[in-house]
């Protein structure tokens, strides 16, 4: 990893709500996260882990809520709707995962040494958090050809802090194009005020989206970005981003960690526990 934030980059974060940083891992790294995401896919008991019938039937919402709203401290398999015909699997699992989650960052042999990369925590510190903790890791499939649309949001929405303070490091592992399902982002869009809030419901075991402000995030203006395979995006927790589907035939993996400043109040209502 080579992750240094220069006086531009930092200007750009503040002013756009992001910043494109290339060439920050390399092609050994990005291969060898490739290749643990797939071993992972390939060599865990997805039947006994629960996932493959969580998500085989689609009126198991219940069962869907519970295993993910455990999942902030475990590694789980999430997969994409498309890839259940009659409750059966119709592809090898590693084409039909959606993520990985969310604790890659803390228990996994590959993912951690490179999440908590001292660069990772000086990025942090320069980009404006006074105790940078590192909260939840995603290792996003965007699966050729079902690979699924991500709708406008905000991280906030979903890492809830008082002050705000959460920050989203994205990793191309490949190549992101608009072909395959890029980021998109709307430069300027963190002064919007953050529309919704996702939390855990009183009963502990349901979850709603408070809604602030019910119009959608303009998506006009909004830039795709198109970045080359060990490219790191990082996204202001207030600005609104999404991806098209994956209606291409090549896969567009990328590895999210999601940093919180510990100085930050963190409600016990966010959906994510430690
Ligand atoms: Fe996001």
């Amino acid at each position: 990893m080579k992750l240094e934030l220069d006086a531009d980059q930092l200007d750009g974060f503040r002013c756009d709500g992001f910043v494109v940083v290339e060439g920050v891992l390399s092609t050994a790294e990005t291969d060898a996260m490739r290749a643990r995401a797939i071993e992972l896919a390939t060599t865990v008991d997805l039947e006994a882990e629960g996932s493959a019938t969580i998500f085989s039937a689609t009126d198991q919402s219940h069962a869907q809520d519970e295993y993910f709203l455990s999942s902030g401290d475990v590694i789980r398999y999430f997969f994409e709707d498309g890839a259940f015909v009659d409750g059966e699997l119709d592809r090898p699992v590693e084409l039909a995962l959606n993520k990985i989650g969310h604790a890659l960052h803390t228990l996994d042999p590959v993912f951690a040494p490179i999440s908590n990369d001292p660069q990772i925590y000086s990025a942090a510190s320069a980009l404006g958090l006074a105790e940078p903790d590192p909260l939840q890791s995603m290792y996003i499939f965007k699966q050729p050809g079902i690979g699924g649309e991500v709708g406008s949001h905000t991280d906030h929405t979903f890492l809830w802090t008082e002050p705000r303070s959460a920050i989203g490091l994205w990793f191309a592992i490949d190549d992101a194009t608009e072909e395959n399902g890029c980021l998109r982002a709307l430069p300027g869009g963190h002064r919007i005020p953050v529309k919704s809030r996702f939390r855990r419901l009183p009963d502990d075991r349901s979850t709603t989206m408070e809604v602030f402000d019910p119009t959608p995030y303009p998506t006009e203006g909004e830039v795709p970005l198109e970045v080359a395979a060990g490219t790191m995006i990082v996204l202001d927790s207030a600005l609104p981003h999404r991806s098209l589907p994956n209606t291409s035939p090549k896969p567009r993996h990328a590895y999210t960690l999601h940093l919180i400043d510990k100085t930050a109040d963190y409600p016990a209502d966010n959906w994510l526990r430690r």
